[in-house]
């Protein structure tokens, strides 16, 4: 019989405990194995399995946010918008074949793939942790959306020039600061140019308040979160925007 030796702390980690995992027990494998798969979740939200499914790509999973709320540095964890929660904030700012779509935080891309399958032009994904960006590589060579254009850029929202960005999608994937600088580069990029017509969708919207006193958008509506009965994801509200 194998056996493998591992530590724990329990309680005060001054006390420490030995335990034993017998990996040739036919039950801790099978529920090792699905735990590392995220079974759990994806039965839980056929929905979405099925979209993943549909699109060719992998999108559940969990990654942790990092830092303090309120540094420069800090960044939400990962968790995907739900795909029907996707195609209705989509179709409420009617998202069509002449849109670049840009979802900044996109961690494994399902925004961007739902956004191009429901015909945006072209659909950008900016990401900033590396393993995140690399499983949305793996979807991009996977996807059974062939031909379309979908980019995807590992990289920090601030030092990227979404200046030609019709809809901008945000699952609240960075506090005040981030958000701050974010929009005033996008205000000068879009100054620059002959920017055409913005929508942005903010969803779980907490940095609200500075898209309202940025003082070049306007909010013209709130939604509630809706999902399917059986989803575990959470249910946010979005606040839709646009240029003045
Ligand atoms: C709540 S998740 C949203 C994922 C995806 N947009 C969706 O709705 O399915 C927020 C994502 O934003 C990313 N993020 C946070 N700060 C960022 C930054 N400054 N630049 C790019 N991505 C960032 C996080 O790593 C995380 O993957």
């Amino acid at each position: 019989m194998m056996l493998t030796k591992y530590s724990v702390y329990v309680g005060s980690p001054t006390i420490r405990q030995t335990q034993h995992t017998n990996w040739n027990n036919p039950m801790t494998n099978l529920l090792r194995r699905l735990r590392g798969a995220g079974y759990k979740t994806r039965l839980q939200n056929p929905f979405d399995e099925f979209w993943d499914w549909r699109l060719g790509i992998k999108t559940f999973g969990y990654h942790p946010g990092s830092g303090q709320q309120g540094d420069a540095e800090w960044y939400l964890h990962y968790a995907p918008t739900p795909y029907r929660e996707l195609f209705r904030l989509f179709r409420l700012v009617n998202l069509s074949p002449d849109d670049v779509f840009t979802d900044l935080g996109s961690g494994m891309g399902r925004a961007v793939f739902a956004a191009s399958w429901m015909g945006a032009h072209r659909s950008i994904g900016i990401e900033l942790v590396k393993d995140l960006s690399a499983k949305a590589a793996d979807n991009l060579a996977r996807t059974s959306l062939k031909g379309h254009d979908i980019q995807l850029r590992c990289a920090n929202a601030l030092n990227v020039n979404i200046g030609d960005a019709t809809v901008l999608f945000m699952f609240h994937p960075f506090g005040e600061t981030t958000m701050v600088q974010v929009l005033a580069r996008l205000h000068e990029a879009r100054e620059k140019s002959d920017a055409p017509l913005l929508r942005i969708i903010y969803r779980n919207p907490v940095c609200n308040h500075v898209l309202e006193q940025a003082g070049w958008l306007r909010c013209f509506a709130r939604v509630e979160g809706e999902g399917p009965p059986i989803s575990t994801a959470g249910r946010y509200q979005a606040t839709l925007w646009t240029t003045n």
